[in-house]
């Protein structure tokens, strides 16, 4: 099979600037982009630089960046990216911001292993350190991780996710993922501990603006965003949410589904922002010219108001703290 591709190159210590060079190979029909990268390094061009390990989707070095798409380069079957990509196959590291470039493909990730790091990504628990017996738990128990303890801390979701670009103090999904693999886990002790720390503004689940980039590329079906709607909603569970824009905003929206059945996109506004809401006046006027939002004596009901309120007076759980 003859592939064509075309690599970022960059070595900073003597270089000024990127540059990407192409390299045409002939390569078995089932071969994936880790057998490429290896082709050239051991046949054409041994300087390039690339992380790589285990070649089985477990050890999560070889993570890079395919036309735009970030991957595991030892589980992207070449065929299958021609057919998705075309012909040209462009291989960029995972970010490719001049300062993270360590060499080639090969970048800095120490903002990733420091979030990653700041959830305690380990089980806390007063456990014998010399038991007779392994810690087991039922399977329903580990059922309910949902594969969170899947992630193989590739980063691919992380350099992926719309939030982090603009905040980046933003945890991230797959340090947010983490967090919910421990707290959902029956045998750890520091379940509120990791919800605090979550819950702050600025950092935490509150910070992800639910663009789902993380589902779509995670490798091992780890799928984060999910995992954050769950740290939300464990968040009200346990009684840690407190008054904040964020949390005021969910509540608003459970306030405008009993009262109207319906969202009530201007009272939403209104409830999670308080009197700040006066600097979202002018967008707030415009949507009413175009009939966005209504008034609220103008505000329509839902035909089936009554069974909703009774839907949502059984699974309403928490009050929000001050
Ligand atoms: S859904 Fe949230 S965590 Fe996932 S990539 Fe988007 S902003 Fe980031
Ligand atoms: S959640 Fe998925 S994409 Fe993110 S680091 Fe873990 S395995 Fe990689
Ligand atoms: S080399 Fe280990 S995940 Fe690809």
């Amino acid at each position: 099979m003859k592939v064509v591709l075309k690599v970022f190159r960059f070595n900073p210590e003597n270089e000024d600037k990127p540059k990407y060079e192409k390299y045409e190979l002939d390569l078995r029909e089932d071969a994936v982009l880790l057998d490429a990268l290896n082709e050239i390094k051991w046949k054409i061009d041994g300087t390039l630089s690339y992380r790589r390990s285990c070649r089985h989707g477990i050890c999560g070095s070889c993570a890079v960046k395919l036309n735009g798409k970030n991957v595991l380069a030892c589980k992207t079957p070449l065929k299958k990216a021609i057919e998705d990509f075309g012909e040209e196959l462009v291989v960029e590291p995972l970010s490719n911001k001049k300062e993270k470039i360590i060499k080639d493909l090969v970048i800095d990730k120490k903002d990733f292993w420091d979030k990653n790091h700041k959830v305690k990504p380990f089980l806390i628990a007063e456990i014998d350190e010399h038991p007779k017996t392994e810690n087991l738990i039922k399977p329903e128990e580990v059922e309910a991780l949902e594969e969170a303890d899947y992630c193989i801390a590739c980063g691919c979701c992380y350099y992926a996710c719309e939030s982090l670009r603009e905040n980046k103090e933003f945890l991230g999904p797959q340090a947010l993922a983490k967090t919910y693999r421990f707290s959902a886990d029956k045998r750890d002790n520091a379940k509120k501990e990791r919800l605090s720390l979550v819950d702050s503004l600025g950092i935490g689940v509150w910070d992800c603006v639910k663009c789902q980039a993380c589902i779509e590329v995670c490798p091992k079906g780890v799928d984060p965003f999910t995992k954050i709607t769950h740290l939300h909603n464990q968040i009200f569970e346990e009684g840690i949410a407190k008054k904040n824009v964020a949390t005021k905003h969910a509540e608003g929206f459970v306030h405008s589904i009993k009262k109207h059945g319906i969202l009530d996109e201007g009272m939403l506004v209104l409830y999670s922002e308080g009197v700040n809401v006066i600097r979202h006046l002018p967008e707030a006027f415009s949507m009413f010219a175009k009939g966005k939002i209504k008034f609220p004596w103008n505000m329509p009901k839902s035909d089936q108001l009554e069974e909703i309120q009774k839907l949502v007076e059984i699974s309403q759980t928490h009050e929000l703290k001050d």
